[in-house]
């Protein structure tokens, strides 16, 4: 099993109660009898395996490669969480001493192979889905990296465990993004950042009336099913995306009627094959999330003051909103 690997990292507790979770014949126990399993080497700290983030699941597991900076060969992916972080907090990872991240959300791990490309990185990597298994195969876990299937607002940590916590692309598929925000706060160590961006309002959100309209019932069909219709989406509207690449108006009409979402004019340095697989991966990510919350830079910004947070920094950018604060020491 997983924790040989142990002391490296902020010990497991039981969330409900914060007891110690040990090893025991049933996978990790707490001394209240409370006992969770681990599958696959991975501790399953949740109530139940199937939750609402199961689409994420398979997502991952069909583009488990796809968006990996060593799959693209570029660097789309160490810019924007390098942006996220910050000059000072990129330089701190930079330097000398153990740093624990917890990766809340991780994904299959765009994030996790930057992240773990840092050599000072202690790396916690949590998402609710079976996303996790995706995550291993891709990154394996060892004395640098631990991989936990949990829920981040019920997280099997005690409060104050980690320097760093970085959530990108998650918060606002969570059920209440402001209680997201605050148990990840939570988790950050006095003196530590939480880093995390965030959808935002705009009129693309507001006047995609096919994906609107598709939604609703995308996310309600089954995995096979949710595939295969992005597939005869994209069979049907890449093309012409890809016929107007570069023709700006044209592209911006086109996105209100078509479903998808397309990268020809964001990220020209993918090629065709990975437009396609981008494509195809992130319109299903948009039709099948069963939560897609959207949050201004004020609201943002009102709730980390709520939190008491310093050095507080929220902009436009990226997905919507980029955010980044500290816990006074
Ligand atoms: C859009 S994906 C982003 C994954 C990764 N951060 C990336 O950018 O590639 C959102 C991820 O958040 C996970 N997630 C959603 N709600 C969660 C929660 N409450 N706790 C942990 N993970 C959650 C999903 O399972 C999914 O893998």
């Amino acid at each position: 099993m997983t924790n040989q690997n142990i002391e490296s990292f902020p010990p497991l507790v039981d969330p409900q109660n914060l007891q110690p979770l040990l090893p025991c014949d049933a996978g990790l126990c707490s001394k209240s009898g409370a006992n969770y399993q681990v599958l696959s080497g991975i501790p399953r700290v949740v109530p139940k395996l199937t939750n609402y983030a199961d689409a994420f699941g398979e997502q991952w597991k069909r583009w488990r490669l796809t968006q990996l900076d060593s799959h693209t060969g570029t660097s789309i992916t160490a810019d924007r969480l390098n942006r996220c972080l910050g000059d000072e907090l990129v330089h701190k990872l930079s330097g000398q001493g153990e740093i624990q991240i917890l990766e809340a959300g991780c994904g299959a791990g765009r994030f996790t192979e930057i992240l773990l490309g840092y050599p000072v990185v202690r790396l916690t990597s949590a998402d609710l889905s079976s996303a996790v298994e995706s995550n291993q195969i891709n990154f394996p876990q060892d004395q640098r990296h631990r991989i936990v299937q949990c829920d981040i607002c019920l997280a099997p940590f005690k409060p104050d465990s980690f320097d760093v916590v970085v959530c990108l692309g998650v918060i606002q598929h969570t059920p209440n993004p402001e209680l997201t925000i605050r148990k990840l706060f939570e988790q950050v160590k006095p003196n530590g950042w939480l880093v995390f961006d965030h959808y935002a309002p705009s009129f693309k959100h507001y006047t995609k009336i096919t994906a609107m309209l598709l939604r609703p019932i995308l996310k309600r069909l089954s995995p096979s099913s949710r595939m295969r219709a992005c597939e005869i989406l994209t069979a049907m509207f890449l093309p012409a995306h890809k016929f107007f690449r570069h023709a700006p108006l044209a592209q911006k009409l086109l996105s209100r009627v078509s479903p998808m979402l397309t990268y020809f004019h964001e990220l020209p340095q993918l090629n065709d094959q990975l437009q396609y697989e981008w494509a195809l991966l992130d319109t299903h990510d948009s039709l099948t999330d069963w939560y897609k919350h959207l949050r201004t830079t004020t609201q943002i910004k009102s709730t980390l003051n709520k939190l008491g947070a310093v050095e507080i920094h929220v902009v436009t950018g990226g997905n919507g909103v980029e955010a980044r604060c500290r816990k006074v020491a």
